[in-house]
């Protein structure tokens, strides 16, 4: 049996290795590596405080994805497949390390603002 996701430090084990699978991977991997040249040290610990938020309600993040994502979109545009892939690698990620309430709510959490940010981009 897993353990469930319980602090800080398990958002940052579920966020490193969510992008090591995102940046070797053949759909979404060159928006982070071509697209925008990600700066890692960087993207990490916002992401680590966006979860931490999203599931804890930490309050650290301040930052506004949906425009960052608009903006990228034009730049280079997204498809739903991106987005069904994006998913599927956040999921397979919280299955491999983590079982219980938080893991099934990160990842419908995720889910929801997946489909706004389609919803917005798409319509
Ligand atoms: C097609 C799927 C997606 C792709 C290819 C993608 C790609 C990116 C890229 C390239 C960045 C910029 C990183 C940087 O500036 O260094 C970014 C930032 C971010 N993404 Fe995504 N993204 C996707 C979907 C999502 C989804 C579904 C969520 C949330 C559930 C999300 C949350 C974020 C957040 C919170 C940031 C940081 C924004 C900030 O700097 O405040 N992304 N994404």
């Amino acid at each position: 049996m897993k353990k469930d996701i319980e602090n800080r430090k398990d958002i940052e084990k579920l966020v490193n290795q969510f992008y090591e699978k995102v940046k070797v991977d053949k759909t979404i991997g060159y928006f982070f590596l071509d697209v925008v040249k990600v700066n890692w040290e960087k993207h990490l610990p916002v992401m680590y405080d966006f979860w931490d938020n999203i599931l804890f309600y930490s309050g650290h993040y301040s930052g506004n994805p949906m425009q960052q994502h608009l903006a990228l979109h034009l730049k280079n545009p997204f498809t739903v497949k991106d987005f069904v892939q994006w998913n599927k690698l956040f999921n397979d990620t919280v299955d491999e390390l983590f079982e219980g309430e938080n893991a099934d709510t990160i990842k419908q959490r995720a889910q929801s603002i997946s489909t706004v940010m389609q919803i917005k981009m798409f319509k």
